[in-house]
């Protein structure tokens, strides 16, 4: 491998066309790794994959870990931690989320300027890794020169962004009406079942972040309709080349 990349990405699921754009791969799969957890719901084992996109080295999950699926807080983190072993000092993130504010349509881009930990269990729970602090800050978990960045990106482009607070929490179901208002109660403009944990831990270990979200689904009192996974994966589909153009320029740039 002739790749030392300080930059890597997780996509959101319907969200990782970004990953076929890498050129001069080299992918490892997660079972040859050791300690790492091994996707087992969709049936194919996930793999990371070193390379370039554009001349920037970069690293990219293909497959994340999500709680609901039933792995611990350390296995759906641990990724993370190889990334700060490798060198990694950006990373960046998507997923699908349900939009709590009023303002949103199903499609829009929402720039992640803060987050939410509703996950029941705390992802650095338990004796501290000297990756960081044991009580570690969290004023900027979403780096803002690097939201600076995507916002003039956006702007040149003509993209449409939303800006919000994500706030995650465990799933597997959607929201109940009374679920999503508590949730816009709380402070968040959207909600998902990712993220969170992988960017507490990113700011543990010293990686700066950037996150998009893309609103697939409407938690907005009076739009609220049934949903389902197809629907988020098709809202998640027709968003996906604005936010990758955002992510391919911020990369390049960052
Ligand atoms: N809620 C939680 N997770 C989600 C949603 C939602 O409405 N949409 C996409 N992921």
């Amino acid at each position: 491998m002739h790749t030392h990349p300080e930059t890597a990405i997780i996509l959101g699921s319907g969200l990782g066309k970004l990953v076929d754009e890498i050129t001069d791969k080299y992918e490892i799969n997660y079972t040859d790794i050791p300690h790492f957890p091994v996707s087992t719901v969709e049936g194919h084992s996930g793999k990371l994959i070193f390379g370039k996109l554009g001349d920037k080295d970069i690293m990219a999950m293909q497959g994340r870990f999500h709680f609901y699926e039933g792995y611990s807080m350390k296995e759906v983190t641990f990724p993370v931690r190889v990334m700060r072993e490798l060198g990694i000092k950006t990373l960046f993130v998507s997923n699908a989320a349900g939009g709590m504010n009023p303002d949103f349509e199903i499609g829009d881009l929402m720039i992640i300027t803060d987050h939410i930990n509703f996950f029941p269990e705390h992802p650095l729970r338990g004796k501290n890794i000297k990756y960081g602090p044991r009580f570690p800050d969290m004023s900027e978990a979403y780096n803002k020169e690097l939201i600076r960045k995507a916002n003039e990106i956006a702007a040149e482009k003509g993209i449409k962004v939303q800006h919000g607070i994500y706030i995650g929490t465990q799933g597997p179901t959607y929201e109940t009406p009374a679920e999503y208002k508590m949730f816009r109660i709380l402070g968040a403009d959207a909600v998902g079942m990712s993220t969170v944990p992988e960017v507490i831990v990113a700011n543990h270990c010293g990686i700066r972040v950037f996150g998009i979200s893309v609103i697939t689904d409407l938690g907005v009192e009076g739009k609220i309709v049934e949903v389902t996974h197809e629907d988020v994966q098709k809202a998640a589909d027709q968003a996906q080349p604005l936010m990758t153009t955002i992510m391919r320029e911020l990369i390049n740039r960052a």
